[in-house]
């Protein structure tokens, strides 16, 4: 049966206290009392961030041959939100009490609370108000140049798919590729979001992993059905417990405008199954669209064949993925009678892989070793160096931002060569020579 409750110590409050306290997230602007649902990332949260990046990155364009990059602008000529249909339909239904001034989504009021009784719906109470429901589009608005009308109005772009879309013509004319193929993009997006809220997971300024593959009409539904496949692979080697993930294929009223077919791969998060990741099958909807709008070919041109491809697109955020990444590695335990909180992520995406510790912070010929060690690790990967308070208060540190590996340097390293490696997640040590530890990791790194 399916799980419904999630397995493990994390919530979505304990997640945001570590996140806090350990430099990964901040909420934004926090000496002015912060900004609704917008974060700030501190160290440990950008190379996490990083590492998420990196590893969509090496899956779809490294380890391939069929998909290329692209950075597209975040405003782009706002004749592209008209013709993609955002300026039309990308809207949420919303509706105002007129006794609270609270705006709440029409089509989630089962989940909102009244301003008056928060123990009511709204609409439950007698003195609720309510307007009928008006679609609010979430795209922020902005002006380019010195005058703010109605010409120079623009958009932050709600999604990166619409800048690969209107680069395809770029991309085939100067690479060397030809359907099936894909264009791949990480950038930020910005959604006024109505109802954010649960730390990461539903904010207004957030980054997009997307992929855009086109490939010949006919064999659409066959590459949405690898993609689909093939995302959820990269969730299940990164670490993700196979009970905490499932796919689920959307209802037909729930599609999207340009949408025919979509699967979202959901995560069982702490507050719940929620969307991870959405796979659609666009078919050639915008392509077509620009085509139409801009009177620009958008087509493949073979030796004997001439068509509009069809698009599969896996998208994902990095902060929703990131959040599903932290939830499952977060764990508590007691050691020895004392607590231990321990971010048990993948060693590819865990901040910080090796963290190297004298054991007395004050012993010049330790602290000599130590130093040498940790100048040469940082060489090959993000390590840290830390010869403040006792061993066990350095090993918690390191446990609490998921670093995979501590190497010791203690009297024995003096007498024999060898550095203590303790694991993280077993909690084992073993002596291992100091001399070539750099590669013993790396070599772990790679097999992990
Ligand atoms: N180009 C298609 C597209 O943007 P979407 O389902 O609206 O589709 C794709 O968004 C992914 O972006 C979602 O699966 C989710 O991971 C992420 N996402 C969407 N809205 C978000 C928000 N407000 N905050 C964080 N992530 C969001």
């Amino acid at each position: 049966m399916e799980l419904q409750e999630f397995e493990g110590a994390a919530t979505i409050e304990k997640i945001a206290a570590l996140c806090r306290r350990r430099a990964f997230v901040f909420p934004s602007s926090d000496i002015y009392g912060g900004l609704g649902s917008s974060f700030d990332f501190g160290h440990y949260g950008v190379l996490l961030n990083d590492n998420v990046k990196n590893e969509w990155r090496r899956s779809l364009i490294q380890e391939r041959e069929d998909v290329v990059a692209l950075d597209s602008a975040i405003i782009l000529n706002p004749q592209v939100w008209v013709a993609s249909g955002h300026v039309d339909t990308f809207s949420d239904p919303l509706v105002d009490c007129r006794t609270c001034k609270l705006r709440f989504r029409a089509d989630k009021l089962e989940d909102a609370h009244c301003g008056r009784r928060p123990s009511k719906k709204p609409g439950e109470f007698s003195e609720c108000d309510l307007t009928p429901p008006r679609a609010f589009n979430l795209m922020f608005e902005t002006h380019v140049g010195a005058l703010a009308d109605d010409a120079s109005r623009a958009y932050l772009r709600p999604e990166t798919a619409q800048g690969i879309f209107v680069n395809f013509k770029n991309v085939i004319s100067s690479m060397r590729v030809k359907p099936p193929f894909g264009i791949a993009q990480i950038g930020k997006s910005f959604r006024n979001e109505i109802t954010p809220g649960n730390f990461l997971f539903r904010m207004r300024e957030f980054e997009q992993m997307e992929m855009e593959f086109f490939v010949p009409p006919g064999d659409a539904a066959e590459w949405h059905t690898y993609w689909i496949e093939q995302r959820l692979d990269w969730h299940l080697r990164l670490g993700l417990r196979p009970s905490h993930v499932r796919v689920r294929a959307h209802a037909g009223e729930e599609l999207s405008h340009y949408s025919t077919a979509t699967s979202d791969i959901e995560y069982l998060y702490p507050i719940g199954w929620q969307e991870l990741e959405g796979i659609a099958n666009r078919g050639d909807y915008d392509l077509q669209q620009h085509i139409a709008a801009s009177g620009t070919k958008l087509e493949w041109v073979g030796q004997d064949e001439r068509y509009v491809p069809h698009v599969i697109e896996p998208a994902i955020s990095v902060v929703r993925s990131v959040l599903a990444f932290l939830c499952d590695a977060y764990d508590e335990e007691v050691v020895a009678d004392r607590p231990r909180t321990v971010l048990r992520l993948h060693p590819r995406l865990a901040p910080v892989k090796a963290a190297v510790l004298p054991l007395i912070g004050k012993d010049t010929a330790m602290v000599e070793k130590a130093r040498a060690l940790y100048e040469e690790l940082r060489r090959s990967m993000s390590a840290e160096y830390d010869d403040a308070a006792a061993i066990g208060k350095r090993y918690r540190r390191q446990d609490e931002i998921g670093t995979p590996w501590a190497l010791t340097i203690d009297e024995q390293t003096l007498a024999d060569g060898t550095v203590t490696l303790r694991d993280r997640d077993t909690l084992e040590q073993e002596r291992v020579p100091l001399e070539g530890t750099t590669r013993l990791l790396a070599d772990r790194l790679t097999a992990s």
